[in-house]
């Protein structure tokens, strides 16, 4: 079965570098492939496989639900990790930055192991605002505010003055890079574990603030999770300079499931 995304004709740039990162994207593991791509008159149409349990968002509501804290931390957490290692392919192999992950960006998959028992395997999907790491570093009208503004990255909506040759003078915009992608896997993991979203907790109807917590780094980070997980988040929500790389991510306590409370004990010899 397939799922068509239907892409009018009018928009043809952003349609463009969406076909060119889904075409960079389809050797990489974790990441949606396209299958076809049509073109008539008006529109463009991509041929992507069609995941019958929907989107992650739609997944942990339902798999989550009536479920402890302990017990949502052990859901979330091999999903989380297959998404982190996704992202390390993305930005390494394929040299993409997504700028929209979210959990309804994310679709389910379930694969088949050799005992017969199956886990679930996520997609990293819709490459709307996606762009290659080399145009965005090197065009800078792409540095742009993008993506859902509850996962707006802190040095997206920080704006610096630079001076740009091209232009012959200082322009206020953000600087960025693909460690905004990292960002949002802070206020996906709280997300998915809580419901709650760092930079909007109340799920206020008027938002105006948003912009606003995040420029001072103010997340709520919830206290129900575990220590590890709060400790994950916290280390994600900062400035791109002090935020865990992929790599320390994957490698982080929470990840690896071990305690904090036992790895920082020292084992006494018993006498
Ligand atoms: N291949 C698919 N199989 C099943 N459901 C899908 C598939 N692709 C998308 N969906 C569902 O449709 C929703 C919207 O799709 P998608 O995120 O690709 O587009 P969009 O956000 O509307 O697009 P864009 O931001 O590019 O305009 C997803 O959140 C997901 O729930
Ligand atoms: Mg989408």
């Amino acid at each position: 079965m397939f799922f068509a995304k239907i892409k009018e004709k009018k928009l043809e740039t952003c349609v463009e570098t969406e076909i060119k990162c889904h075409l960079k994207a389809n050797d990489i593991e974790g990441c949606i492939h396209v299958q076809d791509i049509f073109s008539d008159k008006d529109s463009i149409s991509l041929v992507l496989p069609y995941y019958i349990h929907g989107d992650l968002s739609k997944f942990i509501r339902e798999h989550t639900r009536r479920k402890s804290i302990p017990q949502k931390e052990s859901i979330v957490r091999p999903i989380f990790i297959k998404i982190a290692q996704a992202l390390q392919r993305l930005h390494q192999k394929g040299g993409i930055v997504h700028r929209d992950l979210k959990l309804e960006n994310i679709l389910v998959n379930f694969i088949r192991l050799p005992d017969g028992s199956e886990v679930i395997d996520p997609v990293i999907s819709d490459f709307g605002f996606a762009i290659s790491r080399e145009e965005l570093l090197n065009d800078i009208t792409t540095q742009r505010c993008m993506g859902t503004v509850n996962y707006f990255p802190f040095e997206m909506v920080t704006k610096v003055n630079r001076f740009y040759p091209d232009l012959g003078r200082f322009v206020q915009a953000p600087s960025y890079d693909e460690r905004c992608d990292i960002w949002t896997l802070g206020i996906m993991l709280q997300m998915m574990i809580t419901r709650i979203s760092a930079f909007d907790p109340d799920n206020d109807q008027v938002k105006p603030d948003i912009e606003d917590r995040i420029r001072k780094l103010n997340a709520y980070i919830s206290p129900e999770m575990s220590a590890e997980a709060q400790d994950l988040v916290k280390n994600i929500l900062t400035t791109p300079e002090k935020r865990l790389t992929l790599q320390q991510i994957i490698s982080h306590p929470w990840c690896r499931g071990a305690s904090f409370i036992s790895s920082s004990l020292e084992i006494l010899p018993i006498n």
